[in-house]
């Protein structure tokens, strides 16, 4: 069994950069199969890359479809996510929908496509990617709420899969160095500075960091870990200061 994930192919969704382009370096780097999915191509892509905008229900459909059918996938990471900060009375619907797609809806519909394949090969792992912000995370409620949802997957899942012999985790990071952190945490702004003050390490993590996290729950040796949450998050989520 343990070949059999070794040699299958690993979906990452959002691959190409930050925490997803991580996981894939360090698979590729042991010689691992990866497909990708990214809305832009990017040429130094170490895989094969499949190219859909995830916010889209029938392209991401398609895309995933198209993995299922071509590769034998066995290992999945739900990794693409996205945040928008809107504190309560501010909340757009706009942006409900789009951080419940992101991070809910195409997990699912990743979980649904992919699944069949590891039931029939008797093996499987899902990695979802949830957030510290699970926790709380005053004015990004519903990002907040939506990675709490990650949690929720993540141990139905394991309890529906375990006699599959697939297990499902999840990984929780702490603010983590990508475009995405800058983007919702711009540098000099007094929030994004308490932020990282909050972290008791003092400092923002590095993707390889979250993706060392990550591989350890796709690898063979994890084959008796299922239905949990890890966080990766230089102690902010032990703390008493909050963020
Ligand atoms: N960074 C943090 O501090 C942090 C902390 C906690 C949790 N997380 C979680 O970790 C995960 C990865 O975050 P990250 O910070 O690594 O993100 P990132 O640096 O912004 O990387 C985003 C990746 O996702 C792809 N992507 C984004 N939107 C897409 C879409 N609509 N369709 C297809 N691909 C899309 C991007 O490629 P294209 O732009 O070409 O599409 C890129 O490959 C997310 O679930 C996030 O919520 C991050």
């Amino acid at each position: 069994m343990s070949g059999d994930l070794r040699s299958s192919h690993t979906l990452v969704t959002g691959a190409t950069r930050g925490i997803g382009r991580a996981i894939v370096d360090i698979l590729v780097q042991r010689g691992e199969p990866v497909v990708g999915v990214a809305r832009r191509a990017d040429p130094t892509f170490p895989g094969e890359l499949l190219l859909a905008d995830l916010f889209d229900a029938q392209a991401r459909r398609q895309v995933l479809a198209r993995a299922a059918g071509t590769w034998p996938v066995l290992r999945l990471v739900n990794n693409a996510g996205f945040n928008e900060m809107q504190a309560l009375g501010e909340i757009q619907d706009e942006a409900v929908t789009s951080i419940l797609d992101l991070n809910l809806r195409l997990s699912i519909d990743a979980a649904q496509a992919l699944v069949p394949a590891m039931r029939a090969a008797g093996a499987g792992r899902i990695v979802n990617m949830a957030s510290r912000s699970l926790l709380s995370r005053p004015g990004g409620s519903v990002y907040s709420a939506a990675k709490a949802g990650m949690v929720g997957l993540t141990r139905s899942w394991a309890l529906e899969l375990a006699s599959a012999g697939i297990t499902v985790n999840c990984v929780a990071p702490g603010p983590t160095a990508t475009e995405m952190f800058k983007r919702n945490n711009p540098p000099g702004l007094a929030r994004s500075e308490a932020m990282v003050r909050a972290v008791p390490m003092g400092r923002v993590g590095d993707p390889a960091e979250v993706a060392g996290a990550v591989d350890y729950f796709l690898s063979p040796q994890a084959s008796y870990t299922t239905g949990q949450v890890l966080f990766v998050c230089g102690g902010a989520s032990v703390s008493q200061t909050h963020f």
